[in-house]
C-alpha cells in the first residue's frame, strides 16, 4: 500500500486515526462550541472546549468535521493541543502552526485555518457563556 508523498507522516496519522471526533451538548454551560466554514471550498468544521469551572482551564475539546483530509488532521491537532491549556493560551494558537506540524502544503493551509478559526470562536462561545453565568459581560462583543 502506498501514501500520498505529498502528505507527512503526521498528517497521515491525524487524518486515518484522527483524535476527539465527537460532540459534547452545545447547551452545556461549560461547553464552548466553535462552528467555522471555508469560503474558499464550503468545508466545515466544529470544534468543542469544555471548561473546568473552577480553574478555567480547558480539560476536554472534540471536534466534527466535514472537509478535506488536511481539515480533519488539523481539527485533530487542535483538539490536543487545547487540552490542559487556559482559553488565554489557546487564542495564541496559529493556524501557521498548525500547518507545519502536518507539513502540509501551501494550497491545504486555509484548512488550517478553519482550526485557528473553531479555536477563536469556541472561546468566544465559551467565555459568552461563562460571562452570563457570573454576571458580567465581559465576552460580549
Ligand atoms: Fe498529533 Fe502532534 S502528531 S499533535
Ligand atoms: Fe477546504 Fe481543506 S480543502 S478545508
Amino acid at each position: 500500500q502506498t501514501l500520498p508523498r505529498l502528505y507527512h507522516q503526521n498528517v497521515i496519522n491525524h487524518y486515518s486515526n484522527p483524535r476527539n471526533v465527537g460532540s459534547f451538548d452545545k447547551n452545556d454551560p461549560n461547553v464552548g462550541t466553535g462552528l467555522v466554514g471555508a469560503p474558499a471550498c464550503g468545508d466545515v468544521m466544529k470544534l468543542q472546549i469544555k471548561i473546568d469551572e473552577d480553574s478555567g482551564k480547558i480539560v476536554d475539546a472534540c471536534f466534527k468535521t466535514f472537509g478535506c483530509g488536511s481539515a480533519i488532521a488539523s481539527s485533530s491537532v487542535a483538539t490536543e493541543w487545547v487540552k490542559g491549556k487556559s482559553m488565554d493560551e489557546v487564542l495564541t494558537i496559529k493556524n501557521t502552526e498548525i500547518a507545519k506540524h502536518l507539513s502540509l502544503p501551501p494550497v491545504k493551509l486555509h484548512c488550517s485555518m478553519l482550526a485557528e478559526d473553531a479555536i477563536k470562536a469556541a472561546v468566544k462561545d465559551a467565555e459568552a457563556k461563562r460571562g452570563k453565568m457570573n454576571g458580567n459581560s465581559k465576552a460580549a462583543d
